[in-house]
């Protein structure tokens, strides 16, 4: 279960200020992990949402819960990686533009790697911003994203061609051709 925080105070003094007032943050990070869910992509099953909390499957076993990739030895770092390109694809392709991707928000389970922590993420679909925007924003979370995942695994050796992968997974979301 992942609560929000409903409150949050100021260095500048003064009450307890609301921080989410109409539950939007937690009724997109809901939403957006749906959507991924629906795209097949490997995210947390979703389950309920209410007011300021939403459930969703627990990834891990009975002596905890999954790790982080750099809190744990992977057995075939060159295979995960990737699997983790794969799911920025296939993220991409369900309109869920994951802004926050990096080695934080990623747990291994059963082998491969998964997908937490859409609070930011940007629709980036058909029904998302204008067929402008879209590939150009996605481009944006695609470069900061890739590179901080490149940036962990490098210690393995591995080199990720971000670039190339950015212009693949933009090219396939660019319908309208205004990024050639
Ligand atoms: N479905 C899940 N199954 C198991 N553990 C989870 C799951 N979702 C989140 N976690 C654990 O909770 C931590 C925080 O989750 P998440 O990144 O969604 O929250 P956050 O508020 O953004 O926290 P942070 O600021 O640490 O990133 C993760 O690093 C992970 O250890
Ligand atoms: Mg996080």
């Amino acid at each position: 279960m992942k609560v929000y925080r409903l409150y949050g105070t100021s260095h500048e003094g003064g009450g307890p200020i609301k921080l989410d007032p109409s539950g939007w943050l937690v009724a997109r990070e809901h939403e957006m992990r749906h959507q991924a869910w629906k795209g097949g992509v490997r995210v947390p099953t979703p389950a309920r949402r209410v007011e300021d909390m939403f459930s969703m499957r627990c990834l891990g076993n009975d002596h905890g819960h999954a790790p982080r990739p750099q809190d744990t030895k992977l057995d075939e770092p060159e295979a995960f990686v990737g699997n983790v390109i794969d799911g920025a694809r296939a993220l991409s392709k369900a309109g869920a533009a994951h802004t926050d991707l990096s080695a934080f928000n990623i747990l291994v389970h059963e082998d491969g790697p998964w997908f937490i922590d859409l609070s930011e993420a940007v629709r980036v679909g058909r029904t998302g911003y204008s067929p402008w925007v879209r590939p150009t924003k996605a481009r944006e979370l695609l470069d900061s994203g890739l590179g901080a995942v490149s940036k962990c695994f490098g210690k393995y050796g591995l080199k990720m061609d971000v670039d190339g992968i950015a212009d693949g997974i933009v090219g396939s979301l660019d319908r309208s051709g205004v990024m050639r």
